[in-house]
């Protein structure tokens, strides 16, 4: 069975083909960082119009890169909403993205338990913030990353959130008292430090309710995705911590921690195997929390 995939939820088209037999066939992504580079983040209408612009030539680069025809496509599945996370891992799901920070168990496809979420910034949005205050270009996940490797995580100690609350995240606090150090600084150019600080604040109050939560559930794997998912430091320090306590953490290679059709089509064959499927009406749900996602079995 071929599947394709279609991802446009945000500021990436993507599209791919997963073959029940063959695995991942062939998949293409366009980005629309540039477009969006100018203004600082991403201007929905630009983005829609966009997507329009691209679906099609690169609907026709996927089948040639990938040799299927049109005809041998047996289903469809598209982004409806956010966090549509599909892979049927019973274990543990991170989701860290530039929208929502969540640890989420899941069971199942369709059963995810909210555990903790960000009740402000969320990880990844924070990293674009402090970006942005330091002058660095979007997205500034990335690039904060990139500046850290010459800096000291240990040159200033800004704040780890609620690190002995719940599993809330809370990275609103952290943003400003970046800030604040910057300012203290003044012309002193001490980038580096600060964003290898900043990341390790972050790294840090992730990996620590990570662990919570895995001991809460007495569950033994970590799957951590999007953007920030891609993070060296995150995963470094995952996989130390968890090896601890006998967990284990699970990631995509870089290229597929952002949105792209890889994911969409390998959820979309996962629903359609446990005999879920939809007609030909198209909807969307802009919000949409997983844990309101469907169950197949009760479906
Ligand atoms: O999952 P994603 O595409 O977000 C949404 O769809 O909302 O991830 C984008 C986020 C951005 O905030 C970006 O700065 C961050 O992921 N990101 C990173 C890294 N790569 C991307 N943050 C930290 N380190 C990275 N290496």
């Amino acid at each position: 069975m071929i599947v394709l995939g279609l991802e446009t939820s945000c500021d990436e088209t993507g599209l791919a083909l997963y073959d029940s037999e063959l695995g991942l066939r062939g998949q293409v992504l366009y980005s629309q960082i540039k477009l969006h580079a100018e203004y600082g983040g991403v201007v929905p209408e630009l983005a829609s119009r966009d997507h329009v612009r691209k679906l099609i030539p690169l609907m026709n680069e996927l089948l040639e890169q990938s040799g299927v025809k049109k005809s041998d496509i047996d289903a469809v599945a598209y982004t409806r909403g956010p966090g549509l996370m599909g892979a049927l891992m019973t274990g543990f799901v991170a989701l860290v993205s530039g929208g929502h920070s969540q640890l989420m168990a899941a069971y199942g496809i369709g059963q995810y338990e909210l555990l903790g979420e960000s009740i402000d910034d969320a990880a990844g949005e924070a990293f674009d913030k402090v970006a942005k205050m330091m002058g660095l270009p979007y997205p500034g996940g990335p690039n904060i990353a990139k500046l850290a490797e010459q800096g000291d995580p240990n040159a200033f100690a800004f704040p780890r959130p609620m690190l002995h609350q719940d599993l809330t995240f809370s990275f609103s606090g952290l943003k400003t008292a970046v800030s604040v150090q910057m300012k203290k600084l003044g012309d002193e150019n001490r980038d580096a430090d600060i964003a290898a600080s900043f990341q390790e604040a972050i790294v840090d109050t992730l990996v620590k309710k990570s662990v919570k939560a895995l001991k809460q559930t007495g569950l033994k794997r970590l799957v951590i995705a999007g953007g920030v998912s891609a993070n060296k430091r995150l995963r470094e320090r995952l996989e130390a911590d968890l090896a601890k306590i006998k967990a284990k953490v699970y990631y995509a290679e870089p290229a597929l921690c952002t949105d792209n059709g890889a994911m969409i089509a390998f959820a979309g064959y996962q629903r359609l195997k446990a005999g879920q499927q939809d007609g030909l009406s198209v909807t969307t749900t802009p919000r949409w929390p997983m844990t309101e996602l469907t169950n197949p079995e009760q479906a």
